[in-house]
């Protein structure tokens, strides 16, 4: 089967991945109702197209924190990718780069952020989790930037990993032959950041990480106003509207229905950014509406990895360009500056 869009890359990866690996990657937490409505939240909201409109190419080119992309749709940041393909996070960034995207490489990554910068055809954020002592935090940080890393995306949803109770039943680890490559630890060790992450960040760690490094700092895991207007306080050049995939906090509202408020306390004060559930064209095309300036695919990326490496992701990121680009003309928009609230309507 030719997959012709993101339900078939799901079908078709679930055959390759082993079934403990696939859990991981597709739970949520507890009665995963945060991970369903994530989906089902897109279905109340419908679009108003407009008719007769003068175009005839759509440029769909953007930048994100001043980096030019091909088209508002990016990689987010996941853990452990080499459980979907031998190259792992080094496929993805390949693929992601050849579709002119960007992805944001996780701190627990398979490979390290070297051989994940080394491998990309394109640009790179990097995700960062906090390890128990802060020095070798700022390490990581200092390798990100000189590794040519463009900014810094700290995850704030995961003082502790939510409760993923497949994971739980499966007994769920890293594979023997798999590290978390970026963490000098013994693996012992390396074990235990699963479990509990040592070190929680606070607002502070904000100010902390702007010493360690001058790139442009984004917030990943902000799901109400309130903690908007505090990011901003703090200085972040982005924020990340996401509840984690709904692997964290069940029952935290899914994302699409958070950014509205997001987007009226920023007001344009940084830039906004979404994840959970995009799996269609019309999905960014709502997000973009809503006031994302781009949005991330999480786990169609590992799909896309599993099931043909570098081009599985690459391909997987044609399909969504395309359909994002017949959904803006079908809506009557041939550029990205005529999108915005008046285009959606909430049932
Ligand atoms: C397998 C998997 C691993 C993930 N690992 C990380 C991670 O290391 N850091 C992080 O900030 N988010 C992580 N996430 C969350 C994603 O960045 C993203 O928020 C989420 O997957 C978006 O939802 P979607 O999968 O519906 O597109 C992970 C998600 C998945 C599915």
């Amino acid at each position: 089967m030719e997959p012709i869009n993101l339900n078939d890359y799901e079908a078709l990866a679930q055959a390759r991945v082993e079934p403990i690996a696939w859990d991981y990657i597709q739970g949520g937490s507890d009665d995963e109702v945060t991970l369903r409505a994530n989906r089902t939240t897109f279905e109340r909201i419908w679009l108003r197209p407009r008719m007769l409109v003068n175009g005839s190419t759509c440029d769909m080119s953007t930048t994100v924190l001043g980096t030019p992309v091909s088209m508002p749709i990016l990689v987010a940041p996941m853990a452990y990718q080499c459980l979907a393909h031998p190259e792992g996070e080094c496929a993805t960034a390949h693929g992601t780069g050849m579709a002119n995207s960007l992805m944001i490489a996780s701190a627990f990554s398979t490979r390290t952020l070297e051989d994940i910068a080394a491998s990309a055809s394109g640009s790179l954020w990097f995700q960062l989790y906090l390890y128990r002592n802060l020095e070798v935090s700022g390490e990581v940080v200092r390798r990100a930037e000189a590794a040519g890393y463009r900014a810094i995306v700290l995850t704030v949803d995961l003082p502790r990993l939510g409760n993923r109770e497949k994971d739980t039943r499966n007994n769920f680890s890293l594979p023997s032959h798999m590290n978390l490559a970026n963490f000098p630890v013994e693996k012992a060790e390396a074990e235990e950041l699963k479990i509990a992450l040592p070190f929680t960040p606070t607002w502070e760690t904000l100010d902390w990480l702007k010493t360690v490094t001058s790139l442009p700092i984004l917030v990943k895991g902000i799901l109400t106003a309130e903690d908007a207007r505090l990011a901003l306080e703090r200085g972040v050049a982005g924020i990340i509207v996401s509840n984690h995939g709904g692997r964290q906090l069940d029952s935290a509202i899914a994302s699409i229905e958070a950014l509205p408020e997001i987007t009226e306390a920023v007001a344009g004060r940084c830039e906004i950014y979404l994840d959970g559930g995009i799996r269609r064209g019309t999905d960014v095309l709502k997000a973009l509406a809503l006031g994302a300036r781009a949005v991330l695919v999480g786990r169609p990326a590992f799909w896309g990895l599993a099931v043909n490496g570098a081009q599985g992701v690459q391909h997987m990121l044609e399909i969504l360009r395309t359909e994002l680009e017949l959904a803006m003309v079908l809506s009557g928009h041939y550029s990205l500056e005529t999108i915005d609230r008046s285009l959606v309507k909430w049932v």
